[in-house]
């Protein structure tokens, strides 16, 4: 006697999607974008096959094209020549500089895109750091400044998230504060919560040339031992005012992603990093795995875990592989 026999509901295609228990849709994603000056200008992250940095103009196409594939959202990050970097990231603090013009640009012609923004000095920094670097520290309150005034040259530009990259102490708190004081309460926070100091990130320091230029980031982002610690951000965070909490980042972090959906009722998104993405490139360019079919159980395995929004670089082929559902 064998009353239970699990195969049973595993017998025909029609049986397994039925009692399938997790979806990836292409509104679960978030895609993100790398932004460069200039016209008609773009550039493959040699790292990141199949991603490119693109001028203002042609990201305006990449999104359009996006559009029509299903995908809403989009996280832009701008890529700057070491010339226009300097210790204070002073040129992400001008109203009128690369990035708040492409968000404005960007949002006149597609307001139903969703913008999510970058708010970090890592982009901007000669030095290569989240924050403001001082005899080799990371200056905690002083950078909270900055990231401020950041996210409201973002918000005035159109954003309708902000994303605090950085993991300073305080800053969700600090920059709602001044959202709020500038009448943007309706733009949200998305928290990089529990961004830990990882490996991962290379390729997308490759794309924005923005690996610190001493030391690492292990002061300020969390150690990949730690997971009781991601409880400490969340807490913090949501009472600090995020909309949404972020793990980064995705694949060796399920447990993390998990933790936090079980402790906390707001949305939690995780992010594929670069190095995730470049890891199964690389793979399935050799031949030795079938990348589609990997790209689609990685997404899934992040939805299984908790989070219910997914910022990946596989967005565009994903949704073009789903298209047929639109
Ligand atoms: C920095 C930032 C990083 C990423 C997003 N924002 C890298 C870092 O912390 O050095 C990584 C994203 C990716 O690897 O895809 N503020």
């Amino acid at each position: 006697m064998m009353p239970q026999r699990p195969r049973r509901n595993r017998k025909n295609a029609v049986i397994r999607e039925m009692v399938q228990e997790n979806h990836v849709s292409t509104s679960d994603l978030i895609y993100p974008l790398f932004l460069i000056e200039g016209k008609n200008k773009k550039n493959e992250v040699s790292s990141m096959p199949g991603i490119f940095r693109l001028s203002t103009d042609l990201l305006l196409k990449e999104i359009e094209s996006s559009l029509q594939l299903g995908i809403r959202s989009f996280c832009l990050f701008p890529s700057l020549t070491d010339a226009s970097k300097d210790q204070y990231a002073t040129k992400g603090l001008n109203p009128k500089g690369l990035y708040p013009s492409a968000i404005r640009t960007i949002k006149k012609r597609f307001p139903e895109a969703v913008i999510m923004t970058d708010v970090a000095m890592d982009p901007y920094s000669s030095d290569g750091h989240d924050g403001l670097v001082k005899e080799g520290e990371i200056l905690n309150d002083e950078t909270l400044e900055i990231l401020a005034e950041m996210a409201l040259i973002q918000a005035d530009a159109g954003a309708d998230i902000i994303g605090p990259s950085d993991m300073m102490d305080g800053r969700v708190g600090f920059i709602r504060s001044a959202l709020d004081d500038n009448n943007f309460t309706n733009v949200s926070i998305m928290s990089y919560t529990a961004k830990y100091a990882s490996a991962f990130y290379g390729p997308f320091r490759d794309a924005l040339d923005s690996a610190p230029k001493f030391g690492d980031k292990k002061t300020y982002q969390m150690n990949p031992a730690n997971s009781r610690e991601a409880l400490i951000e969340a807490e913090l965070d949501l009472n600090e005012g995020a909309d949404f909490l972020m793990v980064k980042p995705a694949l060796s972090y399920l447990d993390v992603i998990h933790l936090l959906n079980t402790n906390f009722t707001l949305p939690i998104a995780a992010y594929n990093v670069s190095g995730e993405y470049a890891m199964v490139k690389a793979a399935a360019a050799k031949g030795w795995i079938d990348g589609e079919k990997v790209r689609d159980e990685i997404l899934m395995s992040i939805k299984r875990a908790g989070a219910s929004v997914i910022l990946t670089y596989f967005a565009k082929e994903f949704a073009k592989s789903r298209k047929h559902e639109l």
